[in-house]
């Protein structure tokens, strides 16, 4: 393998490590991201050559694309009814291990996988850990129909919530809205800092509009961090 850079070799080590936790037999969620797609290719490697066996549920059609070049054995949610582990990538984690997600845009089956599984494992270089969420836009589905509407709502629950950042954006992809595996759109908030991220991912999820939002609060168990000298943390 060529050298990698400090930061692939940090995502490359915390993947390697994470698929070192998945044994013969499980069912295993999948994540999306540059970070997840090294763990389906390591996993990928354990099948072909050590005759791993394991079904894995895919969180985006890119996954699930990669997951198949690998040799990974794909099923949907429904058919595997319920996983022994998901291992994904993050944007941002912090002490308690909860989460933004879906930079990549799949936060919406990322979630309903994570959340249907025994335990979920993020893999994470160290640049990804903070203090306070809320650094990175917070990613938010929200359906076409209506979004500016719904845009509109998000920005003036975020002022009566007295949120500091409140800027929101309709994510682009080569110049027209980008569309999810579901079909929707992605608005992401500009907040810097997320004082109550509980009481924000509750608040956002009950506007009519909006599908899912990219906090992950209470569903990762154990978070695999990796730095740029292939040193690994387990936390
Ligand atoms: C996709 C995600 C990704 O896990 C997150 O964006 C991290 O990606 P990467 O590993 O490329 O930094 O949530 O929706």
């Amino acid at each position: 393998m060529a050298e990698l850079s400090p930061i692939d070799k940090a995502k490359f080590v915390a993947a390697k490590r994470a698929a070192e936790m998945v044994e013969d037999g499980m069912r295993v969620g999948l994540g999306t991201g540059s970070t997840a797609a090294w763990l389906v290719r390591c996993l990928g490697e354990m099948v072909r050559e050590d005759g791993l066996k394991i079904r894995g549920v895919p969180t985006s059609t890119r996954t699930a694309e990669l997951a198949r070049d690998v040799g990974i054995e794909v099923i949907s949610l429904d058919e595997a009814r319920w996983l022994d582990m998901t291992i994904d990538g993050a944007d941002e984690f912090d002490d308690e291990l909860n989460l933004i997600k879906g930079g990549g845009g799949a936060l919406l089956q990322e979630k309903i996988v994570a959340t249907a599984s025994d335990q979920m494992v993020v893999i994470a270089d160290v640049g990804k850990q903070v203090e306070t969420l809320g650094a990175f836009p917070l990613p938010v589905e929200v359906i076409p129909f209506g979004w500016q509407t719904t845009k509109a709502l998000i920005e003036e629950t975020l002022i009566s919530m007295d949120v500091l950042g409140r800027q929101t954006s309709l994510r682009m992809n080569g110049g027209v809205p980008y569309i999810t595996d579901e079909g929707n759109h992605i608005l992401d908030l500009h907040l810097n800092r997320i004082g109550n991220a509980r009481q924000l991912a509750l608040v956002l999820n009950q506007m009519p509009g909006v599908v899912e939002n990219g906090l992950f609060i209470d569903i990762c168990d154990r978070v695999v961090i990796g730095y740029g000298d292939g040193r690994v943390e387990v936390r």
